[in-house]
């Protein structure tokens, strides 16, 4: 298990802080994606400090490349809340993706999200084959939606259309965000109004990534139960705003982007990927 990882799928996510009033520029907090770590963000921070001289950039180097595979609720709460909690009182915000913008009372002013998995993923990628090489992607939920799959963080946002009661008895990562399983939240309604605090959430994904599939799940798209790909605006949860996307969508709040003939891998390290999605916001 030592050797060089053949991919860094996933949660490619960062954000810009609301800094103090005398703050030049922004603060940026990079949270790297599956199976990678804090290096990934070295292109993007010498192109923020050639733009922006003197802005704050912090990596979180946790949980990086194989570690990253354990759930993404203790990934979060034990590298969140505990060992980076200096960092972000410092800072005086909060956190990071999709669980601690939504379990936190955050700062986030800005959440930028590079072909993330957000409304989950059900293909087959060389990540699956590597770690589960006993299974393919239409029989794993047999695995992931279990106590111990849910261990997982592929596991977490696993979402298989074709087994949809199942992923609400287990899903305790993307089911619960999405306030869809059949153990409810309680601090639903909490996670919503923190989620809200976001002034602005930018969805970068492209159909040429490669291993986020449904590619547009970069924008809150997910399968429905034929494997047709139904948008955000067209999910149960966007129309109930189970966690408060409608509302940040009729605010203007959010931000597509489709950027064609990017493969996964190198969202992070092309110049005109910072220059368009992310310089803007900065
Ligand atoms: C989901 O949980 C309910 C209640 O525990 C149970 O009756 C049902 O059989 C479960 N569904 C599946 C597909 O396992
Ligand atoms: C989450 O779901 C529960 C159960 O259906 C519901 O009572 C609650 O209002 C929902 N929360 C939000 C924020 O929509
Ligand atoms: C696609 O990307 C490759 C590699 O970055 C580049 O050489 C090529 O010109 C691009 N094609 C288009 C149509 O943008």
């Amino acid at each position: 298990m030592a050797k060089r990882l053949p991919v860094s799928l996933g949660l490619l996510l960062f954000l810009s802080f609301c800094g103090s009033p005398l703050q030049a520029y922004k603060d940026v907090v990079f949270l790297h994606g599956l199976l990678a770590g804090a290096w990934e963000f070295d292109y993007f921070t010498d192109l923020i400090h050639k733009h922006h001289p003197g802005t704050k950039v912090y990596a979180v180097d946790m949980y990086s490349e194989l570690s990253s595979i354990i759930g993404l609720w203790q990934q979060e709460i034990k590298s969140v809340h505990q060992r980076s909690e200096a960092i972000f009182k410092k800072l005086k915000s909060g956190i990071i993706s999709r669980g601690i913008l939504a379990s936190v009372k955050h700062n986030v002013e800005t959440f930028i999200s590079l072909s993330a998995p957000l409304a989950g993923q059900f293909g087959d990628t060389d990540y699956l084959r590597f770690f589960f090489p006993l299974f393919i992607k239409d029989n794993i939920y047999r695995f992931f939606y279990t106590e111990e799959g849910q261990d997982t963080s592929v596991g977490n946002y696993w979402l298989d259309p074709h087994h949809q009661e199942l992923y609400r008895n287990y899903s305790v990562y993307l089911g619960f965000l999405n306030n869809e399983t059949v153990f409810i939240n309680p601090q639903s309604e909490e996670y919503r109004q923190n989620f809200l605090r976001l002034k602005n959430l930018v969805l970068v994904g492209g159909p040429d990534d490669g291993v986020i599939t449904p590619w547009q799940s970069s924008h809150f798209g997910a399968f429905d139960e034929k494997e047709v790909v139904q948008p955000m605006r067209k999910q149960k949860w966007y129309l109930n705003d189970a966690f408060g996307l409608k509302t940040l969508d009729q605010a203007g709040a959010i931000h597509m982007y489709t950027e064609p003939n990017v493969t996964h891998h190198f969202w992070h390290v092309k110049e005109k990927i910072f220059n368009k999605y992310i310089l803007p916001w900065l």
